[in-house]
């Protein structure tokens, strides 16, 4: 398999990236944030998620989120949908893409959204079905495919179970999560196998997140195996709330310098990227998550 000449790259920055923040994050930041990603040229944008504000209050003003942004043609806006209350209030925003999300590990699917694995099927399933009766896009989201923070390490054959399920009630495309960052290459590369045991390779993604550092070095393989879609925050901004410790996904930024440097196009413009990165990061008080950001503004200001 060689390696792709193009990559779609979703920033989730918006969702994962800052749903796990304590501060408040008014709505108009975030509306900013993705003004500010379409400009940079992501295409593909994880604005938000309609699950229970007792559950992620930073989620909350999803609706007003969805409704502030300006949509620009050729751009798709997905967001998290756990269970038909939440798809009937995403609905009303018109997402292009919605998400449901598993886990490939019994206890973290009983931690982040309160059912087993079995239970979780049997919730997605209408989702799926009026998702696709209405023309949207289902993904599936696939969490601790390497790992899990109760469970620990996870046997690929867990994750082609998942896959096969998902894949058995109609999602269309599925992103093999690295949900607290502790895979390794070849791991990954199991987990990714496994997936493509139900999915062609052009349905598939990866998302990982960068708590052991081992994130570009995952998507290095899964670009060696012919993966040609990942998801990334911009700023290396969140976590998920029922995974301790996790940190946030890996920088969209350090993913974008990654491909450009190999000749990867990816219809980014780093600058700009840069430029919502910082803006992000100093709304929070925070330094940036990204590496070649920190490099690159570090050679800006000289
Ligand atoms: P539950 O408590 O089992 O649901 O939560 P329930 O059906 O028993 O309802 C209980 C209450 O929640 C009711 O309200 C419902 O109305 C409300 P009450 O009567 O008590 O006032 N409720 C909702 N409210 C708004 N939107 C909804 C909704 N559903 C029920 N959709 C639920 C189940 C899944 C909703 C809950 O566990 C939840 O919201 N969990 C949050 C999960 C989450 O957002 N996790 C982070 C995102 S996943 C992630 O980050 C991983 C990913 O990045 C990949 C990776 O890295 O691994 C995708
Ligand atoms: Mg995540």
């Amino acid at each position: 398999m060689s390696i792709p000449t193009r990559v779609k790259l979703v920033d989730v920055g918006p969702r994962d990236g800052l749903q796990n923040e304590k501060q408040p994050v008014p709505a108009a930041v975030k509306i900013e944030l993705v003004h500010r990603l379409q400009d940079a040229g992501l295409t593909e944008i994880e604005v938000t998620s309609f699950v229970s504000p007792k559950w992620v209050p930073q989620m909350a003003d999803n609706t007003e989120v969805m409704a502030g942004i300006q949509r620009q043609a050729g751009v798709r806006y997905s967001v998290l949908t756990p269970n038909l209350q939440g798809f009937e209030a995403a609905l009303k925003s018109k997402p292009d893409e919605i998400v449901v999300f598993g886990a490939a590990s019994e206890a973290f699917s009983q931690k982040n959204i309160n059912c087993s694995i079995a239970e979780s099927i049997e919730r997605f399933a209408p989702v799926v079905q009026a998702a696709r009766a209405a023309g949207i896009y289902v993904r599936g989201a696939m969490s601790c495919t390497v790992g899990c923070p109760y469970e620990g390490e996870i046997a690929p054959a867990r994750v082609s179970y998942l896959a096969g399920l998902m894949k058995g009630i109609g999602v269309q495309h599925v992103g093999v999560a690295d949900t607290i960052g502790v895979g390794t290459p070849l791991k990954v590369q199991r987990a990714m196998e496994a997936t493509l045991k139900h999915y062609d390779i052009n349905d598939v993604s990866g998302h990982f997140h960068d708590t052991y550092g081992q994130a570009l070095a995952n998507t290095l393989i899964s670009l060696q195996m012919g993966v040609w879609q990942f998801d990334a925050s911009v700023a290396g901004l969140g976590g998920c709330p029922y995974a301790k410790g996790a940190t946030g996904n890996v920088a969209t930024e350090d993913v974008v310098y990654l491909l450009h440097g190999m000749g990867i196009e990816t219809g980014i413009d780093l600058d700009k990227l840069i430029d919502a990165g910082k803006f992000i990061s100093d709304f929070l008080q925070r330094k940036s998550g990204s590496r070649a950001a920190t490099a690159l503004l570090n050679k800006r200001s000289n």
